[in-house]
């Protein structure tokens, strides 16, 4: 959710401050905020709305400091608003916050009871009045940090300073994330390393109870206890070019052009001797041939992957796959046990309702597998193994070549068991292998290469007050992500539908005109298929059909975009592409803001 960024180094912390707020914006940008020392302690600016409210407010007040903090919201406790924007302050104590504060209610009923005055409607508030309050207390501020998280409950990082210390920025962390970076005139911490990407590429992962203590000349880290902890300087793979729009006028467009490239990095970098390698991921070639089922959770987009993951495994593999909202884990019976397979399937690994869910798959005994685009995340730290995809930073909020990456990683792991269980030889199991590794990114490439085209049926449908989506089979779970991604961004109401299910009910939505989109690449399927969209073609529907050139009675639709020809296994990745590109020119065409849609945050780190 929020980004926190802090920095105490020798240059103008406003700019840098910004800067790095600039690349955390897309993990919240419904206010920001900043504090800086200055000449007589310290002074916070903040405002509502975008960054550049905030830049302005800067630009009107200019601070001279080389040390501060900086945040950028999604608000969770509290209307986004100048007040309830952070950095919140009590005393000497200014703090920003990523999480939720569980019983700041009760913190706040307790301090309130006993005189305090609270300034804003957040959870965040509770935390800087009790740290305020241990700070008078002890006069030390790692005992007073350490003194108030024993008192929350809930998940946060901190970004923390103190009026009376300057020069000094505290961070600590428990369940949320937070790194600290050595930076080339100063350090930083920051919620991730893509926040400093313009500056280093040298940091440290901060483990859950530890506190980073930065200053111009280096950083120490301490446990609860007081003691000092020795950490891994690691290096950032990512460089900045690779979070930086390069051209493109948004970031999602930029994305869908690296898919391709995304893609034939991952498998490339899981191969051995011509097969998926996931040996190096703790699941041995015998651990999968005995495997009797599999268990996928993630949210959004990621789940939406896992259930392409599961079709392609139930149908390689022959054993079942149940794909579940990570969300929704724990409330369902867990039918996990020693032996079985989990597979959490994230972008950011950081995302609170999946990392839950791993959680209770880990309690129960089965062995994990992250599959994870971000190095270092919880995710890839917590899961048994990792099988780390090489999209590079996925800025967007809306997952477009992460998606790529996550089919790229289930059909390996599809083709991996199947292969290990003897159901596919190992010529097939090395032919998909290769289809993976080059045919694939050239096909997307050539559907990127067709944008023109996309744009222009785009601008058929950009007036529609609502899209369905249909298809069967692989192409009903690629629909899903069809539909979530055009209402994402687009703000067009959207559902999907197995095309099958339609005339149960949703049917009765269709009028004339409305768009429908149907996917259908997969040729045992066509005739059905061809059924459904009479039946809405029947009702007045303007039907858009996404299909390969050997689609019979491609007449029957309004409007055809063909996917190039693939075999059918892997047509969810070219179609997905096409559907990517048409929400995003829906969007474009409409004058949303893209990667930054209203509501939403890329990186949900709260349940
Ligand atoms: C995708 O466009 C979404 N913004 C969202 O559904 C996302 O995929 C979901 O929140 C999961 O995120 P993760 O992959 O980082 O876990
Ligand atoms: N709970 C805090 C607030 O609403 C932080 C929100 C977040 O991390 O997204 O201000």
């Amino acid at each position: 959710m929020c980004g926190i960024i802090g920095y105490s180094g020798h240059e103008n912390a406003a700019d840098k401050l910004i800067h790095a707020l600039t690349s955390l914006e897309y993990r919240g940008y419904d206010s920001a905020g900043v504090t800086l020392f200055a000449e007589n302690g310290t002074v916070t600016l903040k405002k509502q709305g975008r960054l550049k409210n905030l830049q302005q407010l800067l630009a009107d007040n200019p601070i001279a400091s080389v040390c501060g903090i900086g945040h950028t919201r999604w608000a969770t406790h509290g209307k986004p608003s100048d007040d309830n924007a952070h950095p919140h302050v009590s005393g000497k104590v200014s703090l920003v916050h990523n999480g939720i504060i569980e019983n700041y209610a009760d913190i706040r009923r307790d301090l309130e009871r006993d005189g305090a005055v609270f300034l804003s409607d957040t959870d965040t508030e509770s935390a800087v009045k009790l740290l305020d309050d241990a700070y008078r207390q002890t006069g030390e501020p790692l005992s007073a940090i350490r003194q108030t998280c024993e008192q929350l409950t809930g998940s946060y990082a901190f970004a923390i300073v103190f009026a009376d210390i300057n020069g000094k920025v505290f961070g600590v962390r428990r369940g949320s994330p937070l790194i600290a970076a050595y930076g080339q005139d100063g350090n930083f911490v920051a919620s991730d390393i893509t926040a400093v990407l313009w500056d280093t590429r040298r940091y440290i992962s901060l483990d859950e109870n530890e506190i980073a203590a930065v200053t111009n000349d280096g950083i120490v880290v301490t446990d609860f206890d007081g003691k000092a902890v020795a950490k891994e300087t690691k290096t950032a793979e990512w460089d900045s070019e690779s979070a930086e729009k390069g051209g493109f006028p948004h970031f999602m467009l930029k994305e869908i052009h690296e898919e391709a490239e995304s893609v034939g990095r991952t498998v490339a970098a899981h191969i051995k001797d011509g097969l998926p390698d996931f040996q190096s991921c703790g699941l041995s070639r015998q651990f999968l041939s005995k495997l009797k089922s599999v268990t996928i959770a993630a949210c959004g987009t990621a789940m939406h992957a896992g259930l392409v993951g599961k079709t392609v495994t139930e149908r390689l593999a022959g054993i079942p796959v149940r794909v579940e909202v990570a969300s929704e884990f724990r409330y369902g019976s867990v039918f996990l046990e020693e032996g079985d397979l989990f597979v959490a399937v994230s972008q950011s690994g950081e995302t609170a309702d999946t990392l839950a869910a791993l959680d209770i798959a880990k309690q129960h005994g089965a062995r994990t597998l992250g599959i994870v685009n971000a190095a270092g995340s919880a995710l890839s730290r917590e899961a048994d193994g990792v099988f780390l995809t090489m999209a590079g930073p996925e800025i967007s909020v809306a997952s477009t070549k992460a998606y790529g990456v996550q089919l790229a990683a289930l059909y390996l792991l599809a083709i991996a068991t199947a292969e290990a269980k003897g159901k596919l030889s190992s010529e097939d199991a090395r032919l998909f292998t290769q289809t993976l590794l080059t045919e694939i990114p050239s096909k997307i490439s050539e559907v990127v290469s067709r944008e023109s085209e996309i744009r222009t049926l785009a601008s058929d449908f950009m007036n529609a007050k609502s899209v369905f989506f249909i298809g069967r089979g692989l192409d009903c779970a690629l629909s899903y992500e069809g539909s979530l991604k055009l209402k994402e961004i687009s703000y067009i109401h959207s559902e999907s539908y197995a095309a099958g299910e339609m005339k149960h009910g949703t049917i009765s939505l269709i009028e004339e005109n409305t768009p429908v989109v149907a996917v259908a690449t997969q040729p045992e399927l066509f005739t059905k298929t061809i059924s459904n969209i009479r039946e809405v073609k029947a009702r007045g529907a303007n039907v858009l059909l996404i299909c390969p050139a050997n689609f019979p009675n491609a007449d029957i639709a309004d409007t055809v975009f063909n996917i190039p020809a693939t075999s059918e296994l892997f047509t969810p990745f070219t179609a997905v592409t096409a559907l990517q590109l048409f929400a995003y020119h829906m969007a474009e065409l409409r004058g949303r803001d893209i990667d930054k849609p209203r509501n939403l945050a890329k990186s949900v780190t709260v349940e």
